[in-house]
């Protein structure tokens, strides 16, 4: 709780829709003068803070029109697979099976509307926090879903353009009343 209390500090800032182009550009890494500074750790903040008012459970900075390689996210969940938020800055995804998990998706850049994403089922990531200090781990299933929806984003890309069957797009409205696949995670 103290974790988030802090993270809850941060601005709200207003994010931005699919169609405003800062969504389809690619970020740029941070300089490694920059970890540490009172810009990045008020990025950080702000991310998260803008993320939980969402009800998201990641929220990348193009989506805030800030063209940097960074992104926060946490995973909601009993005890054991609760994972406190998180920032990665300058993430480097390695790929260890094929993207062949399919899963629902959502994005706070994209309201109202769900889809089914095939994602990788594991990666190795590799990032640094805010501070510098480097984050090397595995991740697999869910949480690696919301990584790489998350980075997609510093590359312009939306989980849209990863959709291979666009019949599945749903709003959120009709996905509650007619969803047959809810078994699915869904990352919004
Ligand atoms: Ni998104």
């Amino acid at each position: 709780m103290a974790l988030l209390s802090r993270a809850m500090d941060g601005r709200l800032r207003p994010i931005i829709r699919m169609g405003h182009p800062a969504l389809r550009q690619r970020a740029v890494e941070a300089a490694p003068d920059r970890f540490g500074t009172r810009m990045l750790r008020d990025l950080g903040r702000d991310l998260v803070r803008t993320m939980h008012d969402g009800n998201g459970v990641g929220l990348a900075a193009p989506q805030i029109a800030v063209g940097l390689r960074a992104f926060a996210y946490y995973l909601p969940g009993d005890d054991a697979d609760e994972l406190p938020p998180r920032v990665l800055v300058n993430p480097k995804l390695t790929f260890l099976d094929e993207p062949t998990e399919l899963g629902w998706e959502g994005c706070l850049s994209i309201p109202g509307l769900r889809g089914l994403v095939p994602r990788h089922g594991l990666i190795r990531v590799d990032a640094r926090d805010v501070d510098g200090a480097p984050l090397s781990f595995e991740a697999a299933g869910f949480h690696a879903r919301v990584i790489q929806h998350e980075y997609d984003h510093l590359d312009g890309i939306l989980f849209v353009d990863r959709m291979t069957d666009m019949s599945s797009l749903t709003f959120e409205e009709e996905w509650d009343e007619f969803g047959t696949r809810k078994d699915l995670p869904v990352e919004v």
